[in-house]
């Protein structure tokens, strides 16, 4: 890319980024289930789907691009997915991910678990997520790498301690479903 092409691309990011930041405490207009003004949900101090979103994207490029857990993983089964099974897929796990996190932080979105993966048997259920992990065979200390790139994402987006604290805890509380 050009100088002058990366500048504005650049330029772009950080409007994106300031909107991003904007959103953050503003709301979105969608209300999460809890409308006591007091005691907001995670879901709307974290400014609403679209702010979810864009940590989500910016998180789940981030793992591809990380050498542990992304193209250049040790873990093979992370590794194909990365490079072979992405270019289809990341778009909808980017989706999924943010509709996860919007469930969870009390947003007004429900998460249901694909059912498609008949070599994983583990049931169905809203939050499930052994059925969608189970054949990537991920370990503890990849499991957290990636909580690691969650924790920059929020970083990145300037979210507070204590709503990047309270994702990380959300994140963490599904350990067990994801690992081997
Ligand atoms: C508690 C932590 C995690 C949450 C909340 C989470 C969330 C999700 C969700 C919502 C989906 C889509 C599920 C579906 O299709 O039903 C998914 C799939 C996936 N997750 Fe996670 N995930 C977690 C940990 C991880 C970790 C540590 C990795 C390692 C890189 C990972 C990699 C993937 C991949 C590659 C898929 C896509 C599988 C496919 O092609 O369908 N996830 N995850």
């Amino acid at each position: 890319m050009s100088g002058k092409k990366q500048s504005v691309a650049h330029k772009r990011q950080e409007e994106i980024k300031d909107r991003i930041e904007e959103l953050l405490f503003s709301g979105d207009g969608t209300n999460g289930n809890n409308t006591n003004n007091d005691e907001e949900s995670l879901y709307d101090r974290l400014g609403g789907v679209f702010a979810i979103a864009a940590v989500m994207d910016h998180f789940s490029d981030n793992v591809l691009n990380n050498d542990i857990v992304g193209r250049k993983s040790k873990n093979k089964f992370l590794r194909e997915w990365s490079t072979e099974k992405a270019p289809t897929r990341l778009a909808g796990l980017k989706f999924m991910r943010t509709l996860w996190v919007c469930d969870i932080t009390g947003g007004p979105f429900t998460f249901c678990a694909s059912s498609d993966r008949p070599t994983c048997p583990y049931g169905k259920g809203n939050l499930n997520l052994k059925n969608a992990h189970c054949a990537l065979e991920i370990s503890s200390a990849e499991f957290d790498e990636v909580a690691g790139e969650l924790s920059r994402s929020l970083d990145h987006f300037k979210v507070p301690e204590k709503e990047k604290g309270e994702v990380l805890a959300a994140f963490a509380a599904h350990k067990a479903e994801v690992i081997v």
